[in-house]
């Protein structure tokens, strides 16, 4: 579904060109769990927030299911972005004002679903992750891993055809750290969600069907596990 050729980013900071990805080859199948792994600087965030729509490589071409995302007007790539994608992202972007509930609803609630039914399906996915019990928290009243957790459900209760992970077990403790992945891998295989997600850890490895290893902006491995 998606197919990357030689992307690029550069980052100019005054005299300075950072080529935080320098020509990245990449297909990812439908239903693929992939797992993005490297050194600290090597390109994951970057290559995770243009997969993403986020932003834009400075060259190279990018589509999903054929459809050049990287020349889509802005409004079409903001409806993509809204409708297909979903993102589990380090800064949580959680509306400090809202309950946990709330921001986990508001988007089922903007796609004109029923109050109910979003409030239901909010609870839900509030269930998977362990927070039942913190619905009607605003994030300040919740620890980091909490908010993280909140953003997971967010992405849970949307179901979106592609969900980007950066780190999403990074302020977790070993046991919701497995709470969530269990939870991923769940989406994978029961919704066929695709999931591209970057980690440190070596044990988060064994969740996805596929490992990528990123170094200089670059793929220097991809591998691909057999079918248990
Ligand atoms: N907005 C920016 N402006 C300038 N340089 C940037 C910017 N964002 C990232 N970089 C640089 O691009 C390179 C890749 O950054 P990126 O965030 O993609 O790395 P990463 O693999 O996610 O690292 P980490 O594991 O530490 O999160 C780094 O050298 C970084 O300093
Ligand atoms: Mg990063």
């Amino acid at each position: 579904m998606i197919i990357v050729k030689n992307l690029k980013r550069y980052y100019k900071t005054g005299e300075v060109t950072v080529k935080a990805l320098n020509g990245v080859f990449l297909e990812v199948k439908e239903k693929e769990f992939i797992a993005i792994i490297g050194p600290s600087g090597s390109g994951k965030t970057t290559l995770l927030r243009i997969l993403g729509l986020i932003d834009k490589p400075t060259k190279g071409d990018y589509t999903i299911n054929n459809l050049n995302v990287v020349d889509l007007p802005e409004e079409e790539r903001t409806y993509y972005r809204l409708t297909q994608l979903g993102y589990v992202f380090q800064d949580y972007a959680l509306i400090n004002e809202m309950s946990a509930s709330e921001n986990v609803l508001i988007l089922s609630l903007m796609e004109g679903k029923s109050k109910e039914k979003s409030l239901l399906t909010a609870k839900n996915a509030l269930e998977k992750v362990g927070l039942g019990n913190m619905m009607d928290r605003v994030p300040g009243q919740l620890s980091g891993g909490e908010k993280q957790r909140v953003a997971i459900a967010r992405a849970i209760a949307k179901k979106p055809k592609i969900l980007f992970a950066d780190e999403p077990c990074a302020n977790l403790d070993t046991r919701t750290s497995k709470q969530v992945l269990e939870v991923l891998k769940e989406l994978n295989k029961k919704y066929g969600q695709t999931i591209v997600m970057v980690t440190h850890e070596d044990w988060h490895l064994k969740y996805a069907s596929r490992v990528i290893k990123l170094k200089d902006g670059k793929i220097v491995s991809d591998m691909r596990k057999r079918k248990t």
